[in-house]
């Protein structure tokens, strides 16, 4: 398995470009199901997750075809068909993978799917997802580990979702664009992600209307059409290498990305004495390091609030920064398994429930260190950039199922960083 390693570098400065976001790629491969037509999609980042979304749609018997000198993936699903015949493995394997459920369902009366696995960071049930798919008249059965929704046909209703889910919300919203009338989802999530699909369906020919607040309406139609669309900037990859230049200082402009995307965040890095300018083109980031950093109390929610998946990044900053901070993580029950990784390497952090109680320390210490899940592995990658010594970061998949070339793109700001492929150090990607 490829590793990282990563020296205590000096600040970065430069300019990156910010890749398109794999949370909105993701229903947005999904819904492709939805119709026989050509979609084109554009800035679809060619991650782990991404690629195995690929494979699931090759299993239902669409084509794709990646074109990555122009940066698009073409799917021409007119051949696919209903199948109960994706892996175990590959359904195990992203947790999105359930995102083809609504899409299949509406598309073929039919969807047949493995239980999905993905981060290692809570129990992730699927209640919401089932209970939407049950409202527009879906029979729903778990069997042999595999769940499986049938239904004659949709009828739109309204519905509830007792937490605002991101994946419920997607799931429904494409199954809801082919049933028959108007669906209504209450408490829905608000993510920009939920727009995107949003955006893309309504592409696509479907009438979606209120994505990005809490009450979405759907009035479903007979057939969508195919669309061409470009995804949107990838806000956690931003996020993540805001926290990277916030934590070892420098001044670095992101291109592409939205500042709307990330208000909570730069909220935050801006109480914390980072400096953020916003211009139509991206975002500036400039701070003077971990040392300068004031500390700070973080509670994750739901969109508009704190975004769970930079909880990790903003824990490797706090660990350096004097005094005291607290981070709640309200979103997952177990996400904190950076912590006892990141104590390795000197922090000093409690965990009391779901909070983690952080005195910052003086300096870090490079170790060999294990990434538990995506966003965890690149914490430790930004604490390596402020640690004395080497930081090894173990089971560096876990970093390419989201984020694309991240160790290039830190490299390229000035960061000491290589990944060194299996056990071979001569293999090292420059
Ligand atoms: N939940 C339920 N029942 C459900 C669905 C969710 O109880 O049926 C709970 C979950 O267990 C969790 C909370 O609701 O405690 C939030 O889950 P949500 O459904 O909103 O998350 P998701 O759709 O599974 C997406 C992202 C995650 C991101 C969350 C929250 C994708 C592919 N994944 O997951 O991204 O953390 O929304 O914003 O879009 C990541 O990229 O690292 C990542 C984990």
């Amino acid at each position: 398995m490829d590793k990282i390693l990563v020296k205590e570098s000096n600040k970065l400065f430069g300019e990156v470009n910010i890749s398109g976001s794999k949370n909105a790629s993701l229903p947005i491969l999904a819904a492709c199901l939805l119709t026989d037509e050509k979609c084109v999609l554009s800035g679809i980042p060619l991650l782990s997750d991404c690629l195995a979304m690929k494979v699931i749609l090759e299993r239902f018997g669409a084509k794709v075809i990646i074109n990555p000198l122009r940066d698009t993936i073409t799917i021409l699903p007119s051949e696919a068909a209903f199948t109960n015949d994706i892996p175990f493995e590959l359904a195990n394997g992203i947790r999105a993978s359930f995102l083809v459920m609504g899409a299949a369902l509406a598309r073929w009366g039919r969807a047949a799917l493995p239980m999905p696995g993905g981060c290692n960071i809570g129990l992730r049930p699927l209640d919401l997802h089932l209970k939407g798919f049950v409202a527009l008249g879906a029979n729903v059965d778990t069997m042999h580990g595999q769940i499986m929704a049938t239904a004659q046909y949709l009828m739109g209703d309204k519905i509830y979702l007792d937490f605002p889910s991101v994946g419920a919300t997607e799931n429904i919203m494409m199954a809801a664009s082919l049933a028959t009338g108007v669906t209504i989802i209450e408490n829905a999530a608000t993510e920009p992600e939920i727009v995107d699909l949003a955006n893309f369906l309504n592409a696509m020919g479907a009438n979606i209307r209120g994505a990005g607040t809490n009450t979405v309406k759907i009035t479903g139609d007979k057939k969508l059409n195919g669309a061409n669309y470009t995804v949107m900037p990838d806000r956690i990859e931003a996020g993540t290498l805001m926290a990277a230049v916030a934590m070892r200082g420098g001044k670095v402009f992101l291109r592409g990305i939205n500042a709307e995307h990330l208000k909570p965040v730069i909220a935050k890095l801006r109480e914390m004495s980072v400096e953020v300018m916003e211009d139509a083109q991206g975002i500036w980031v400039s701070s003077n390091g971990y040392e300068g950093l004031l500390p700070t109390e973080i509670k994750t929610m739901p969109h508009p609030g704190f975004p769970t998946d930079l909880q990790a990044p903003f824990t490797s900053i706090l660990s350096l920064t004097r005094g005291n901070s607290l981070v709640c993580e309200t979103v997952f029950e177990n996400r904190f398994m950076h912590v006892p990784e990141l104590m390795k390497m000197g922090a000093d952090i409690k965990i009391a429930s779901r909070t983690a109680l952080i005195e910052g320390v003086p300096h870090l210490s490079g170790a060999r260190v294990v990434a538990t899940d995506l966003r965890a592995g690149a914490a430790l990658v930004i604490a390596g950039l402020c640690a004395r010594g080497v930081t090894e970061v173990d089971n560096v998949y876990h970093i390419d199922r989201g984020y694309y070339k991240l160790e290039e793109k830190l490299q390229s700001l000035g960061a000491e960083i290589m990944r060194v492929r299996g056990e071979r150090q001569e293999d090292v990607v420059v």
